[in-house]
């Protein structure tokens, strides 16, 4: 006898990410020496005066429950955060500190998904996206990211995607998997164009908006008033300060759906570790040079993984311009997109991920995440260099 779950539960997906993750773990176990850009989290170790911060606040016996939208410290430094960087008013009481960047995916998917209902969201994109559309039974309407535009989107295709039935609209900009990053004057257009489509809500996921290059500055979705009552905004500690195992990330919520996220919360993790709220402000108001420092560590590999990638043959490389991911076309190499992947990682030990694990529209694309060591990068680079020169294994992976 079976006992049956909520068939709900057939559509869920998952992040090919972690699959590779262990599969990369597995290959190592048995002795093998595999260079890891697959997985997107930052080599580099939480800042020391972050983890003092949580360890104090153990030591304080900081560590029962806390209000379940976060501690009113750690939301009155996100909203002077944002004050600071983006020059965006944000009141603390509409701020709600959640587990992790993902959980406002969820909360948000999770308020305006549902049967009839329509959500648009980027493709290639973060997977989990299509994944919590699939599960809530709403209909997933795929905004294609395409390499002539540098993977930004483009306001004019996004808003043609608009309908009635449309609840919610994701957007994601630096982006992942593509490291692209959507110009003001798109962004513009398109908050413009919104105005036709009052009854749909906006997710801006801008967890990789520290993370911009060339001197461009970060576009926050926060800067248009006329959205206001209707935007969420996710952000995070994961990528900026190399905290993802941390599990710490936040929100910013109109006032007419803040409580209903934090019924949410009380209804699934009543709050976030409050050793780790404490890590989240001294990380806020303590001293940012890490993060220059990590942007330019990252910026270097950045040049270095796409100088390598396009001058391997039947690659191209566009110049990311944000996050820390290069995703070249592969599609002159002579190979599918997640054979190519698989057999890199069997065969080169270079873990990746084929981009059709980020939508349809990821297929020709492999993405490489840049959080590993330039040394790793170039070892990994010729690996892969002088994987595709074997023409045996070339014709292969058709
Ligand atoms: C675009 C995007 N949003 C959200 C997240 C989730 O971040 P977190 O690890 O804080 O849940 C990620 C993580 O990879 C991401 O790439």
């Amino acid at each position: 006898m079976t006992v049956a779950i909520n068939p709900a539960f057939e559509r869920i997906g998952e992040e090919n990410a972690f699959a590779v993750l262990a599969r990369a773990a597995e290959l190592q176990r048995q002795g093998r020496d595999i260079i890891n850009l697959g997985i997107g989290q930052p080599d580099f170790k939480t800042p020391p005066h972050i983890v003092e911060a949580a360890v104090r606040a153990l030591r304080d016996g900081e560590h029962g429950y806390t209000d379940a939208t976060g501690i009113a410290p750690l939301r009155e430094a996100v909203a002077e955060d944002l004050h600071r960087r983006l020059k965006v008013e944000v009141s603390p009481d509409d701020v709600l500190i959640v587990p992790g960047g993902k959980v406002t995916m969820f909360m948000a998917i999770m308020m305006f998904g549902e049967k009839g209902a329509d959500i648009v969201y980027p493709d290639p994109g973060f997977p989990i996206y299509r994944s919590m559309i699939e599960f809530t039974g709403a209909r997933p309407v795929p905004m294609p990211m395409r390499e002539e535009n540098g993977f930004a989107f483009s306001a004019e295709e996004g808003l043609s995607l608009i309908t009635p039935q449309t609840r919610l609209i994701i957007l994601n900009s630096p982006a992942n998997p593509t490291g692209g990053v959507t110009p003001k004057e798109e962004i513009d257009t398109f908050v413009a164009g919104l105005a036709r489509w009052p009854k749909a809500a906006i997710l801006s996921d801008e967890i990789y908006g520290q993370l911009t290059y060339d001197g461009l500055a970060h576009q926050t979705l926060l800067a248009y008033p006329q959205i206001r009552d209707r935007l969420i905004l996710l952000d995070g500690w994961s990528k900026t300060y190399a905290m993802t195992g941390w599990r710490l990330g936040y929100s910013v919520w109109p006032k007419a759906w803040r409580d209903v996220a934090r019924k949410l919360a009380v209804n699934s993790y009543s709050c976030v570790n409050s050793a780790a709220q404490f890590a989240g402000i001294a990380a806020l108001k303590g001293p940012q040079d890490s993060v220059s420092a990590m942007r330019a560590e990252f910026d270097r590999r950045r040049k270095a993984v796409t100088e390598g990638l396009n001058r391997l043959p039947g690659v191209r490389a566009a110049t990311p311009k944000g996050a820390f991911y290069a995703f070249p076309n592969i599609s002159g190499a002579g190979w599918k997109a997640k054979p190519l992947a698989s057999a890199l990682l069997q065969e080169a030990g270079v873990a990746t991920i084929g981009g059709p694990d980020f939508g349809v529209h990821g297929e020709g694309y492999l993405r490489l995440s840049y959080a590993n060591s330039l040394e790793n990068i170039e070892r990994a680079l010729e690996r892969i260099e002088d994987f595709l020169g074997r023409p045996a294994r070339a014709a292969s992976g058709l």
